[in-house]
């Protein structure tokens, strides 16, 4: 989500005229866009902001500016801690970076914005084949550990026809695959007055010619509808794969996250989706040592990653945030515990995605190409439907085109395979 941000303020600046620089030093403007969802994120912008002092008395012109959720959080309070800041934005006030190019003194726009969600912005995207594609903004699920809804603010669709527009735009441009994105995607609609929910705005995507491949972060599992495993099994385009945020394992701990479902209802849907749509790949988030998480707890976790058998999985410590529930909460689990837990989480998981992908091995799939592999030059690299990436031998050509390969070697972050012709 932060990176669709930034790339809308990259196309802020590039309509404006303004160019990207090679080096800190040599910009004119400088904006940190920001993430507040663990403490790592933050102490990672508190040390490049430090890091940006220099560049300030180096060239006492520059102008940086603040977006993103730290912004929205901290407010005012960042010129009071960093006197070298000229403007800070929050995530649903990028629009106000015109205001702030004309008029580089406007200071902060941390309001409500009401008609941001209906303001189609220009991009400047990376790459020409994938494309993220916003279709709400904001969040009122209020989970216990999540700064989300107190930064991004309250949930609001953008209009279907805006998306349609927009994806119908990128299609004739070459884009092939578009993810669509929001922080709970299954409860798109619910602010519209047109009735749009989500499985009519994924066959609507879905009628655009030119869009051959259609994913969507994020589904929350208490809202994922009957209706919408429906739709991904009849249309071809939609990836048969879904990143399903399960948390935690236990019901006790998800009472406490305030998630809406328990862990048998999350393992309803699971067999649903695979037995409507076999082969289908399913990633989830963890949080481990989450307040009041027992030893009991943390086991009905392991034994939940034990039975699902996802194909990857993303987790964190629990991290404390302020202004959220979670924070007030008794029973708070010692940072040691925590880790103790992640790494062993980490380690079931290894063994799964590792089994996981050997099984691929000897079968043939299709991957978009996506370009050199980072590791090894000499290979391209690919995704498959089920957004697994693929490492083979081919040509330049081969970039951001449609390839079969047949899988020879299973990795733990990727596969290896031969391309056929
Ligand atoms: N601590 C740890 N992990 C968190 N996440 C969100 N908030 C926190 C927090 N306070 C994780 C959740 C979510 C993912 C995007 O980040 O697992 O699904
Ligand atoms: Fe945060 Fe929960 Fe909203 Fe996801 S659904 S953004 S975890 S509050």
């Amino acid at each position: 989500m932060n990176v669709h941000d930034s790339e809308k303020i990259a196309g802020i600046f590039s309509e404006n005229g303004l160019i990207s620089a090679d080096h800190a030093e040599n910009a004119d403007v400088i904006v940190l866009n920001t993430c507040s969802i663990r403490e790592k994120a933050e102490q990672k912008f508190l040390s490049e902001l430090g890091r940006l002092k220099k560049a300030k008395d180096y060239n006492p012109g520059l102008k940086i500016a603040v977006a993103g959720c730290i912004a929205q959080q901290q407010g005012k309070s960042l010129f009071k801690r960093f006197p070298y800041v000229d403007f800070i934005v929050g995530p649903n006030n990028i629009d106000k970076l015109y205001r702030w190019i004309d008029n580089k003194s406007i200071g902060t726009a941390l309001e409500d914005n009401p008609e941001y969600h209906k303001k189609n912005l220009p991009m400047q995207r990376a790459g020409g084949v994938r494309a993220w594609v916003s279709i709400m903004y904001g969040c009122e699920n209020f989970c216990a550990y999540c700064v989300v809804p107190y930064t991004r603010g309250k949930e609001r669709s953008r209009p279907a026809q805006d998306i349609y527009d927009e994806i119908s735009s990128l299609a004739k441009r070459g884009f092939k695959e578009v993810t669509l994105l929001g922080q709970n995607v299954n409860s798109y609609g619910r602010t519209l007055e047109e009735a749009v929910h989500f499985p009519d705005l994924l066959r609507k995507v879905h009628s655009i010619d030119g869009v051959e491949r259609i994913r969507f972060v994020t589904s929350h599992p208490r809202d994922l509808s009957e209706e919408l495993i429906l739709a991904m099994k009849e249309l071809p385009k939609v990836c048969e794969h879904l990143h399903l945020p399960i948390q935690s394992g236990s019901d006790h701990v998800l009472h406490l996250m305030n998630r809406g479902y328990t862990f048998k209802e999350y393992r309803r849907r699971v067999d649903g989706l695979r037995k409507m749509i076999p082969g289908i790949s399913i990633t989830t988030d963890i949080i481990t040592g989450f307040p009041g998480e027992t030893e009991e707890d943390f086991r009905m976790t392991m034994q939940a990653l034990t039975d699902i058998q996802y194909d990857g999985i993303f987790a964190f410590k629990y991290s404390k945030r302020p202004g959220t529930k979670a924070i007030e909460m008794p029973d708070h689990v010692p940072e040691q515990v925590k880790a103790e837990r992640l790494a062993q989480v980490l380690q079931l998981q290894e063994d799964v995605t590792y089994q996981k992908n050997s099984e691929l091995v000897g079968q043939v799939l299709e991957i978009l190409v996506e370009g050199p592999s980072s590791s090894d030059p000499e290979r391209l690299t690919g995704r498959t439907g089920t957004n697994k990436i693929v490492h083979y031998c081919g040509e330049r050509e081969d970039q951001d085109a449609f390839v079969n390969v047949r899988i020879v070697k299973a990795g733990l972050h990727s596969l290896f395979g031969e391309k056929l012709f």
